[in-house]
């Protein structure tokens, strides 16, 4: 259950944004000044499932406020643990001796990352109940790698009226073999295998900082991992595990999503907490458009000019382009100088987002995996529609450089992973306000 806030003056409101779902943008520009960089949604989901491994009081620093936070805030609460703020970005896990290792249906299906109970669920209680997660607007996301991960660390499943019902009386230390870097996949088999006995390789494993934040929480709750963050982790199961205080990675893919709007409107900007070095093929095609960044004592700083020029990129998992920063490039891309060719590598549909752009004047053609951007010296504002986080965001973005007024109707959408994204952008200059 969500808990009440304890922290008058700041809006818990932020987390359920029902009124204001639009976000209204005019041409803006140059930006300046600073962003500070929350904890990254795709690592504190993680670790908050991975906190139901161990009983006591936990407590999780740089929290962002976000949907998707409170999301898992209720599915834990679902199952008996009790979570509250108690700071700013300071969030206290209380997880009791005994747990309801279910997940049901109507919580599961707000937000996909719920599937990463399973894991830790598999560990500490030897059964789980979680219901099967839907598709979503990026086309099919299914979870046999997690599955298959996870039986062959001993668990078995059975499906039956939408949900999974798993077992392991004995998880066991095995090689693992991810037959694509999955993820989700990797954080399940992380936080199964902490507690398995004996030794657990994960072969081609998921190297994303997400990753690596992970193992590293798990570590201060005394797991043995070795390797997290590259593709061959090791695991040496231990008996019990405790709980711990940590500071959560910030957040690359928020960062990114600021680079694109100073990309678009120009200015230059300080991006405090956010790291370079997990972004570092993002930047560099950034700086073939033209921008330049560097790591700073405080984050990052950079620049940019007027117009950016086009470059073709293609999405991979990291260290490549992630595919969560394709829909800024895209959207940046649209008002740059030239063409410039986008494959998508790891969502089939994840180009919804274009016939937005399309209405807002850009000049895209898609064909299968592949986006061709013709770049418009300025584009025009339009009503559109956020069909999902990342894209939502990179419409507000494409928007800093459109005459007129865009209006982003479902702004709910971007809520689940930006806290604040309209006021963070005004503070740096950008005609952008809730309404
Ligand atoms: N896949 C399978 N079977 C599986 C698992 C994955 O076929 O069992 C496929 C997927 O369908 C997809 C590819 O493998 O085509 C990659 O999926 P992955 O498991 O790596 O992604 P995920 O764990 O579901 C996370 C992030 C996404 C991000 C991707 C890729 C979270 C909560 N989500 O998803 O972030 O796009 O990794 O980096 O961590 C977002 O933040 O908006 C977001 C969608």
């Amino acid at each position: 259950m969500v808990g009440a806030d304890p922290m008058p003056g700041r809006s818990p409101g932020r987390e359920h944004t029902g009124a204001m779902d639009r976000i209204i943008v005019r041409r803006s520009g140059p930006l300046e000044g600073t962003v500070t960089i929350g904890g990254a949604k795709n690592s504190v989901l993680k670790l908050m499932a991975a906190s139901l491994l161990a009983p006591g009081t936990h407590v999780l620093h740089r929290v962002p406020r976000i949907t998707d936070v409170a999301c898992m805030r209720e599915l834990l609460g679902s199952m008996g643990v009790r979570t509250s703020w108690i700071g700013p970005s300071s969030l206290e896990i209380v997880v009791g001796d005994e747990i309801e290792p279910e997940a049901p249906y109507e919580l599961v299906e707000k937000f996909r990352a719920s599937i990463v109970v399973m894991g830790p669920l598999l560990a500490r209680c030897g059964r789980a109940r979680v219901a099967l997660p839907g598709g979503d607007d990026f086309g099919p996301r299914p979870i046999d790698m997690h599955l298959r991960a996870l039986e062959d660390l001993g668990a078995t499943f059975t499906t039956a009226h939408g949900y999974i019902e798993a077992r392991a009386d004995h998880l066991l230390g095995t090689r693992l073999l991810l037959e694509f870097p999955s993820v989700g996949a990797t954080e399940n088999a992380l936080m199964a295998s902490v507690r398995a006995k004996g030794t657990t390789t994960i072969d081609n494993a998921a190297r994303e900082p997400e990753i690596a934040d992970l193992a590293a929480y798990l570590n201060r709750m005394g797991a043995v991992i070795l390797g997290a963050g590259s593709s061959t982790i090791t695991v040496e199961g231990v008996d019990e595990l405790h709980p711990v205080e940590h500071t959560v990675v910030a957040d690359r893919i928020e960062a990114a999503t600021y680079l694109a709007a100073l990309g678009v409107a120009g200015g230059e900007l300080t991006l405090v907490d956010a790291r370079h070095e997990h972004m570092d093929m993002l930047i560099a095609k950034l700086g073939e458009m033209g921008m330049r960044i560097s790591p700073d004592p405080d984050g990052i700083w950079a620049m940019a000019p007027r117009r950016l020029r086009a470059v073709d990129v293609s999405t991979l998992p990291y260290p490549g382009v992630a595919t969560d920063y394709k829909p800024l490039l895209v959207g940046m891309l649209a008002s740059a100088d030239g063409v410039g060719i986008v494959t998508e590598n790891l969502f089939s549909g994840r180009f919804r987002y274009v016939d937005e752009l399309v209405r807002m004047g850009a000049d895209i053609r898609t064909e299968g995996h592949h986006a061709v951007v013709r770049g418009k010296a300025v584009l025009s504002g339009a009503p559109v529609r956020a069909p999902d986080i990342r894209a939502g965001a990179a419409l507000v973005v494409a928007a800093l450089k459109a005459e007129g007024e865009t209006v982003v109707a479902d702004a709910h959408h971007i809520d689940r992973g930006y806290e604040d994204l309209v006021g963070k952008l005004a503070s740096v200059g950008a005609d952008v306000r809730r309404g």
